[in-house]
Order: structure tokens, then C-alpha cells, then sequence
């Protein structure tokens, strides 16, 4: 049992939890992630980033997008509940080390994942920008986070209500041009890792990618998490999460991933629902 130490809502459907995991924060390294399960009822089970974590306290941080069902339910818990299970932490960490300059992309969610590798790549002595992008300005998170901790960050909007009016592909063009990273980190939607991955190949940088395939035992055993890199099968959950973007077989990625839309929508039509009663409950 793993309580909940406190929550903090950061937009309309993200939220930041620090849960309580000893074990779990004294181990963990940037990059790295948990899956949870909710209930008792051996029900499905999400994979999410540490986000932070802090071994003095003996907890983690976990920031999250409610989605779909379990993050829905998931949003609905307060200070004091406890989570069933957490099990972790998963996945290798990050490749850490000092590369010169670093351009790390996050987009939408993909941002909290980032944060930690950003935290790393600057205590590995490397110069950090940041990319930052979101569908709009309500949907921007950790942007002072990001800036209290990188050397120069770029925000950029889909509808331009904030930043600059650009896919985040846009300025990664133009730093791989002008400021020629030696490595760039990119964590967002499937679609945008694919694009901006595209975007660093013909410079020929260094581009890793964290995967956010379905998940389901987080060991290596379901193949649930099954991608193709390079031409060879490999699970996300045990060979990643991260991997060389320019490896990676995307549209075989988006085909699987779309496998269950049509359940997930009705579940988080159902969820979305109940969370909206709650807060306009409070
Ligand atoms: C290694 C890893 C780290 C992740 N870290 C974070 C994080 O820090 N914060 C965050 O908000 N999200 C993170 N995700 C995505 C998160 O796991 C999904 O949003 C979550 O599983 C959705 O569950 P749901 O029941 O709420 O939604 P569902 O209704 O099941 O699905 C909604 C969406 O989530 C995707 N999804 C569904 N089940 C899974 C699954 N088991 N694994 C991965 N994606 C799934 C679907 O493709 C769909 O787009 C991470 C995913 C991976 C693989
Ligand atoms: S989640 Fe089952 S093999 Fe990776």
C-alpha cells in the first residue's frame, strides 16, 4: 500500500501526486518508470515516469494526464488514499553523460518525463535547451520547472495563445542548423516523437526517444509493449523505454497503439464525465 503524500492539479486534466515508495525513491534513476494498479482487482495497470523522487522522504512524484480510465481514477484520489500496487522502478535509465549540448523536446505530457533528464543532462555538466510545446496555453505544465533549471527554453503553442505560434519541429530545425546539438531527447505523442525524430536525421544527431507503447506486465513476458527497432523486435518495458529515434519503426508503433482506441474512447467518455461532476462537486 503506497499513500498519497499530496496533489496539486497543474492544468485541466494534469495532475502531480507524491506518493509514498521508499524502496522505489532510493533506487530509481531519471528516465525510469512504475506501473500501477488500482483496486484489488487485479485491473489494468499503467505504466507512468518518476517524475521526482525524493529518498530522504521516502517518496516519489508521478505527473500524469487523465486520459482514460485508470488515470481518471487515479485523479479522483486525495491525500491520505492509498494506491494497491506500485511496482518498480522499471525500464533502463537514461544515457546520462556529458555530450556538449543538448536539446531536449517535450510535448504535451511528454514534458513531465522530460523534466528529470533535463535535471540530469545539466548535472552531467552539459548545456541544456529545452523545448517545450502544448495544443495551447491552458495545457503548458512545469514551464518554470523547466526554466529554473535549463539554460534556454523555447515554448511553443499549437493556436499561438502562448509562446511562439509553431510545431515544436519548427525551432528543432532551426537549433540543428544554428546551434548543432550533440544529442537531442525527445518525449511527447507517438506522432510528434516520429516528426521531430525526422527532423534531427539528415544532421545526423544523436536522437533518443522514450516510447509510451501499452503496457501490461512491465517485464518482458506479455510482448504487449512489442516495437521494432533497427529491423529487430524489442519490448519497451525491459530493452527501453528509451531508444535511438532514428531506429525506431514508427508507423508499425502507431498501427499497434490504435489497436483499442475505440474501448479507450468509450472509457474515457465515462471517466471524463465522473471527474467533471467531482469538480464541479467541490
Ligand atoms: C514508459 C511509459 C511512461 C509513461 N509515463 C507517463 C507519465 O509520466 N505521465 C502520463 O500522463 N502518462 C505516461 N505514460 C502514458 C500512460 O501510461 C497512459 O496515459 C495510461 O496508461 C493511460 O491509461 P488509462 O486507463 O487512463 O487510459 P486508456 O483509456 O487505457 O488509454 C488512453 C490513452 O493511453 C494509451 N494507453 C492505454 N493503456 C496504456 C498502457 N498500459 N501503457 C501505455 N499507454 C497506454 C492509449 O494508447 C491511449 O492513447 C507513460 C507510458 C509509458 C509506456
Ligand atoms: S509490458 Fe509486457 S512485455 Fe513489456
Amino acid at each position: 500500500m503506497n499513500t498519497i503524500l499530496s496533489k496539486q492539479r497543474l492544468s485541466a486534466e494534469v495532475f502531480r501526486m507524491e506518493i509514498e515508495a521508499k524502496e522505489i525513491a532510493e533506487a530509481r534513476k531519471p528516465g525510469q518508470f512504475i506501473i500501477l494498479q488500482m483496486g484489488g482487482d487485479f485491473g489494468e495497470r499503467i505504466p507512468l515516469t518518476i517524475a521526482d523522487a525524493d529518498p530522504v522522504k521516502g517518496s516519489i512524484t508521478l505527473i500524469f494526464q487523465a486520459v482514460g480510465e485508470t488515470t481518471h481514477r487515479l485523479a479522483l484520489f486525495e491525500v491520505g488514499d492509498t494506491i494497491e500496487n506500485l511496482l518498480g522502478p522499471l525500464g533502463k535509465p537514461t544515457d546520462i553523460k556529458k555530450y556538449g549540448k543538448v536539446v531536449c523536446v517535450g510535448g504535451g505530457i511528454g514534458v513531465a518525463p522530460l523534466f528529470p533528464i533535463v535535471q540530469g543532462m545539466k548535472r552531467a555538466g552539459n548545456e541544456v535547451k529545452v523545448i517545450m510545446g502544448a495544443r495551447n496555453k491552458d495545457l503548458l505544465i512545469m514551464e518554470e520547472d523547466m526554466k529554473a533549471t535549463a539554460d534556454e527554453v523555447i515554448v511553443v503553442t499549437d493556436d499561438g495563445s502562448y509562446g511562439r505560434k509553431a510545431l515544436v519541429t519548427e525551432p528543432l530545425k532551426e537549433l540543428c542548423e544554428q546551434y548543432k546539438p550533440d544529442c537531442v531527447v525527445i518525449i511527447g505523442p507517438p506522432i510528434m516523437m516520429k516528426f521531430a525524430a525526422l527532423t534531427t536525421k539528415p544532421y545526423g544527431i544523436h536522437t533518443i526517444v522514450s516510447l509510451n507503447t501499452i503496457m501490461i506486465d512491465g517485464t518482458g513476458m506479455c510482448g504487449g509493449c512489442r516495437v521494432t527497432i533497427g529491423g529487430k523486435t524489442k519490448f519497451v518495458c525491459v530493452d527501453g523505454p528509451e531508444f535511438d529515434g532514428h531506429q525506431v519503426d514508427w508507423d508499425n508503433m502507431l498501427l499497434r497503439l490504435g489497436t483499442y482506441k475505440s474501448k479507450e474512447q468509450e472509457a474515457h467518455h465515462r471517466c471524463h464525465i465522473g471527474m467533471h461532476i467531482k469538480e464541479g462537486e467541490a
